[in-house]
């Protein structure tokens, strides 16, 4: 640092040798008086020599920049506030104006996005030996192996892959007999494929309010919502928390209605010491790519009913009779997932203790990074239930949400509003018949932030006022 403080009374030459000296590329200029007055760097002096400078000219005072500086002590967030992506180095001073320090921060310009997929060379593994054997599309070994495995892993009998979580949903209200003059409960926070499943299947979606701390779906509006139309509800286990099976389990069968647990956010989870997606008559789930378990896109749905396994299995290929060949009983649909995508599905299911414990981890760390934010409401852990993290799921007062979300966008960083409540939207509205105050204070006030393994935290920290 000594070696590139130069006076504002010499030479270009001399602050050249002095930027040199500083691996940096820069110098600081200081007065008679010792005081900092300016800096230089690398690419100022590139400047000058380009406007026709030379060497032995004297350094004048329209040839140094006015700098931002900090003081001796000053916190790390303060610091990285001073500077900007063209601002990358503070000098520090000490109470006399001397300069005996700086600092440097590069602010990173590469896109943070708000979920990565975790590969790992046993996905390519797997991936490359479904394409070797040529069974590229959706029959071969890794079907069947995701299916069963998968469906182990979720404490079901049977898993019948598809080519997305949507269409998982869909599959799983058709092969429930859900159809035209039926009624099925979904909550008001969720993202749209559970209600356009519904819809799909000519039912009448009847949305119901979420629970405020829980997020999920209210048992107690549930209930409320049944009428003699209903036919199946769909608890959501949103941002990876459980909602409470124990408890819409036992209201399900006492007005006998089917359950189809939509589990996409929530791999691993459970309630009550079971995995969430065996409490239901059928539960979904989504392999999308930014989901905890990835196939790209692809989707499951898992059951314990062999009858309902065997319905979806003929309803998800085109209705086609499982013992006669071109013989459609149904009519069905295609929506087979490929054996390349059940090839990358395995490869994540051996590694998925570790997917978790990661995103555990980085949920950790955010925690840790901004902690002396009272701002925060993070997401609650209930005794009977163990959430996972899908994405770091966070509130913040409603007056601060968007502008934080714009400071994360200006650095980069990916983050993203919780889901519009489903009321809201003037395509859904007429589906329900209460106002849903929870989902929408949690639309209002909740972020996702990323949750991949190298997020800057220290951008984080300043987008929050740190
Ligand atoms: C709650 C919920 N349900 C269903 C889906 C649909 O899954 P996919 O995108 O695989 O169709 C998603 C996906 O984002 C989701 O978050």
């Amino acid at each position: 640092m000594t070696n590139s403080i130069c006076g504002n009374n010499q030479q270009l030459r001399n602050v050249l040798e002095a930027i040199n000296a500083e691996p940096a590329g820069i110098s600081f200029i200081i007065d008679a008086e010792k005081k900092l007055v300016g800096v230089v760097t690398d690419g100022d002096f590139r400047r000058l020599l380009l406007s026709g400078k030379k060497l032995e000219d004297p350094l004048l005072e329209t040839d140094y920049n006015n700098c931002v500086v900090a003081s001796q002590g000053e916190d790390i967030h303060a610091l990285i506030k001073k500077t900007n992506k063209k601002v990358r180095i503070i000098p520090i001073i000490d109470d006399k104006g001397y300069p005996i320090d700086y600092f440097r921060y590069e602010h990173k310009t590469r896109f943070t996005p708000v979920a990565e997929p975790s590969l790992t060379s046993k996905e390519l593994e797997y991936l490359t030996d479904a394409f070797l054997s040529t069974w590229i599309s959706s029959r071969g070994k890794y079907i069947d192996r995701f299916e069963i495995e998968f469906a182990q892993y979720v404490d079901c009998k049977f898993g019948v892959a598809t080519s997305n979580g949507t269409v998982a949903i869909h599959l799983a209200l058709v092969a429930l007999g859900v159809g035209k003059g039926d009624e099925v409960i979904v909550p008001d926070l969720t993202f749209a494929a559970t209600i356009n499943a519904v819809l799909h299947c000519g039912a009448t979606p009847v949305i119901v309010d979420v629970e405020k701390e829980r997020w999920t779906i209210s048992p107690h509006e549930m209930e409320a919502a049944i009428t003699e139309n209903t036919k199946a509800i769909i608890p959501v286990h949103i941002y990876g928390q459980p909602c409470e099976m124990d408890e819409i389990m036992r209201i399900a069968n006492k007005h006998k209605l089917f359950v189809v647990e939509d589990c996409a956010e929530a791999h691993g989870a459970m309630y009550s010491g079971k995995k969430v997606g065996s409490f239901g008559h059928i539960s979904t789930y989504s392999f999308f790519g930014n989901k905890i378990l990835t196939t790209g896109e692809g989707g499951m749905c898992v059951t314990t009913d062999v009858d309902l396994d065997g319905k979806m299995r003929v309803l998800r290929d085109h209705g086609m009779s499982p013992t006669k060949k071109y013989w459609h009983d149904e009519i069905g649909f295609n929506y087979r997932m490929t054996n390349l995508q059940a090839a990358i599905g395995c490869a994540q299911l051996e590694r998925i203790d570790s997917i978790l414990s990661s995103r555990f981890r980085i949920e950790e760390t955010y925690r840790k990074c901004l902690a002396e934010l009272n701002e925060i409401t993070w997401q609650l852990d209930f005794q009977e239930a163990k959430r996972v993290v899908w994405l770091v799921s966070i509130l913040v007062k409603k007056k601060n949400r968007n502008e934080i979300i714009r400071k994360l966008k200006e650095q980069n960083i990916d983050a993203r509003p919780f889901f519009y409540p489903l009321s809201k939207m003037p395509i859904y509205e007429q589906y329900s018949t209460k106002e849903c105050k929870n989902a929408q204070m949690l639309s209002s006030t909740g972020i996702n932030l990323p949750t991949v393994e190298d997020v800057d935290l220290s951008k984080i920290a300043t987008a929050f006022n740190l």
